[in-house]
């Protein structure tokens, strides 16, 4: 499908939009944790308010207390203020945000008591990403449960996986580490944004055999992620943001192909 849309699709799709809703049984309304879990979006606009330092020191015990692989704990937070950032990138934390950490997932540290997956990096590998993302989402979560809002990012503003090589570098990490993700935070500026489509849940279920992708479900989602771009971007073309991407992808599967399999080739036969 084309990643254009004519005036009646994208209507259609900003309407579809604009109706969906959390599903959340009414015995459940009330529960406060679901609440926070089913309102939370990804913000990005913010205000200049700051975050207390009890209020990010509670966010960043979330992620040190996330649940892990064998207690693991194959992750780095690295930390910013805006002034701390702008010290780094020489630019603001995206969007304005207040605060900003980058999770990193990092095989480096628990090496200096084992090496379970010195010859298995890519498993090694995919199990820091999966751990650290955890830890990156109860942190997020923490935040919301405090009024404080938040974006992940893997590509604004070289802030992700995309740029990994690159943040590595600022950061000056050793190698068994990779920066995955920003996750920028601050206090909402306006309302929030509506909720992005979402597939139903029985597409996305597998409760007996896998289901192959329904074609009009799928376009219906395609179209709404078009409508809801050329919303929030005007004078962008979806498809130019496509170009972007297929761009930055194809220079981030050479980095990190050297980043995850390199250091084990060079160093495999030492011992
Ligand atoms: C790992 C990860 C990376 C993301 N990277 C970006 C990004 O680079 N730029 C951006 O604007 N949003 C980014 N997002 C936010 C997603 O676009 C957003 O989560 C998705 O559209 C669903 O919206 P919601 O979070 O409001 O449910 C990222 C989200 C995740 C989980």
């Amino acid at each position: 499908m084309k990643a254009k849309l004519g005036p009646a699709k994208t209507i259609r799709g900003l309407i579809r939009i604009l109706r969906g809703r959390p599903a959340i049984p009414p015995s459940l309304a009330d529960n406060e944790l679901l609440q926070v879990i089913l309102r939370r979006r990804s913000v990005r606009a913010f205000t200049a308010q700051p975050i207390p330092e009890d209020a990010f020191a509670a966010i960043l015990e979330a992620g040190r207390l996330a649940p892990c692989t064998v207690n693991l704990q194959m992750w780095t937070f690295a930390v910013f203020d805006d002034a701390r950032w702008r010290q780094v990138f020489g630019r603001p934390i995206p969007f304005h945000g207040q605060r900003a950490v980058i999770v990193i997932s990092d095989s480096h540290r628990y090496r200096s008591v084992l090496d379970e997956f010195r010859d298995y990096p890519l498993t090694e590998y995919t199990l820091a990403v999966m751990n650290a993302s955890l830890a990156a989402m109860n942190m997020n979560i923490a935040a919301e449960a405090q009024g404080i809002s938040s974006v992940m990012l893997s590509e604004t503003g070289r802030s992700g996986i995309l740029d990994a090589k690159y943040l590595k570098g600022k950061l000056n990490l050793p190698d068994g580490t990779v920066p995955l993700m920003t996750i920028v935070f601050g206090y909402a500026r306006g309302a929030y944004p509506p909720m992005p489509p979402k597939l139903p849940m029985e597409h996305i279920l597998l409760d007996g055999e896998y289901r192959q992708p329904d074609p009009a479900a799928m376009q219906s989602w395609f179209e709404q992620m078009i409508a809801g771009f050329n919303a929030s971007h005007p004078g962008f073309s979806f498809q130019s943001q496509l170009n972007l991407y297929h761009g930055k992808i194809e220079q981030a599967e050479i980095d990190l192909h050297e980043m995850v399999f390199s250091p084990r080739v060079e160093t495999g036969g030492e011992e």
